[in-house]
Parts: C-alpha cells; sequence; structure tokens
C-alpha cells in the first residue's frame, strides 16, 4: 500500500466569510489537499458551495513555492454528471462521488475522467463496497464515510474500519495504486487506528478548523501517523 499519508482538510468547517484566507492559511500550515464539500440540500440534507467558489479559491491553492495543492471535490449532489463536469471546469483535481447518487456510475466515472480530473467513489456508512466489483480498474480514488454526510462535527463510526479493511482488501486484489481516504470524525487521537486499518488520505474538519493552530493539529495527527 501507499505510505505516503496525506491530509486532507475540509473547508466545511472554515470561516466562510474568509475562504480564501483560510485555505492559504490551512496549507501553510502543511495541507495536503483541500478538501471541498459539495452538498445540495437534496441528497444531502445540508447547502454549501458550488463551482463558482471553487473556482474563485482555485489561485489560493498554492503552497510558497508555487506549486499547486490538489482541489479533492467531494460531490453529494444529484444529479452527478452536469455538476462533476462544472467542477472539473472550476478547477478541480480529484472528483468523488456517491454511486447510490448516480444512475449510471461507470459513465460519470468516465465523465469525470474526460474532463481529465481523478475520479474517486464516496460510500456512505450502510453502503456496500460490491460496486467496486465493475468499476475499480477505472477509478483513482476510494472515498469511505466514516459519518453520514451532510454535516462536519459528527462522531466517528466504528463499523468504517471494517470497511477500510475490505476496501484496502480489494485495492491489493486489483494491483491499481488507488488512494483510500476517509471522512468525518478524524482526529488526532484516532487517526492512527484508521490508518492501521488501510486508509492512507484522511480528510478532517472540525478537528483542524475548530482549534486555533492548524499546524498544531496536522503536526499532531502526522506523528501519530509516524
Ligand atoms: C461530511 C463531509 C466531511 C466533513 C467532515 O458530509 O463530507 O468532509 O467536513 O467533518 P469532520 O472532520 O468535522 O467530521
Ligand atoms: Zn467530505
Amino acid at each position: 500500500m501507499s505510505t505516503t499519508y496525506r491530509i486532507a482538510p475540509s473547508l466545511l468547517s472554515a470561516d466562510f466569510a474568509r475562504l480564501g484566507e483560510e485555505v492559504r492559511n490551512v496549507i501553510a500550515a502543511g495541507a495536503d489537499w483541500i478538501h471541498f464539500d459539495v452538498m445540495d440540500n437534496h441528497y444531502v440534507p445540508n447547502l454549501t458551495f458550488g463551482p463558482m467558489v471553487c473556482s474563485a479559491l482555485k489561485p489560493h491553492a498554492r503552497r510558497a513555492d508555487g506549486s499547486a495543492v490538489p482541489i479533492d471535490v467531494h460531490l453529494m449532489v444529484q444529479p452527478v454528471d452536469t455538476l462533476a463536469t462544472a467542477f472539473a471546469d472550476a478547477g478541480a483535481d480529484l472528483i468523488s462521488f456517491h454511486p447510490d447518487a448516480s444512475g449510471h456510475v461507470h459513465r460519470s466515472v468516465q465523465v469525470i475522467k474526460s474532463k481529465g480530473c481523478q475520479v474517486g467513489l464516496a460510500f456512505n456508512p450502510a453502503q456496500p463496497l460490491d460496486v467496486l466489483d465493475w468499476v475499480i480498474d477505472d477509478i483513482d480514488l476510494i472515498l469511505i464515510m466514516s459519518v453520514n454526510p451532510g454535516f462536519g462535527g459528527q462522531s466517528f463510526i466504528d463499523s468504517a474500519l471494517r470497511k477500510i479493511e475490505q476496501a484496502r482488501k480489494r485495492i491489493q486484489s486489483s494491483g491499481r495504486d488507488i488512494r483510500l481516504e476517509v471522512d468525518g470524525g478524524i482526529k488526532t487521537d484516532n487517526i492512527r487506528r484508521v490508518a492501521d486499518a488501510g486508509a492512507d488520505t484522511f480528510v478532517a474538519g472540525s478537528a483542524i478548523f475548530g482549534q486555533p493552530d492548524y499546524q498544531g493539529v496536522i503536526d499532531a495527527m502526522r506523528t501519530a501517523l509516524a
């Protein structure tokens, strides 16, 4: 498995009145990716931001040396394909969607790939991984939800650990280089357990943006992972 861990702060818990600054600050604090939660008040009971906000933030997603920090778009929306296309045009680097939100999962995967983005599939806590039987050769990322999607600040659901183990086995048997990302309730005190189950990429919203010292939290997460 990949041993290069990635930490992806979720802007859902950032200060929406200062989003550009929040992106710059969390990158200066060591963020590897910027996680961008798109909610439509339909697939999930909450409403966040659209492609115009993504494109406005794109220039802020750079390190001090000028290198780009990937924007990791997590679509919790229906329909998938039109918004995925809009986010690709808005500068998304990775786009994940929930297979149960798409009537034609394989087509949605191809739409995202055709726009030059990496593609991920996101799995809700009670959803099985079966669809991977048919699309694992086409995707770049598996996103395991360890809370029900819609809100930040929820508690980690322990059954996600078993699902992470199962997803890791599927990645190993595919022989492909696929990231295994976990989203929801990740803190400095559980990130090690989640990594031990097989995850290599960690979304954290409230754990990072809920503290004044972003770098302190990200450093503590890296220490726990080391
Ligand atoms: C929930 C979102 C998460 C959320 C995680 O639907 O997908 O990315 O921001 O927030 P925390 O880390 O606070 O659980
Ligand atoms: Zn998310």
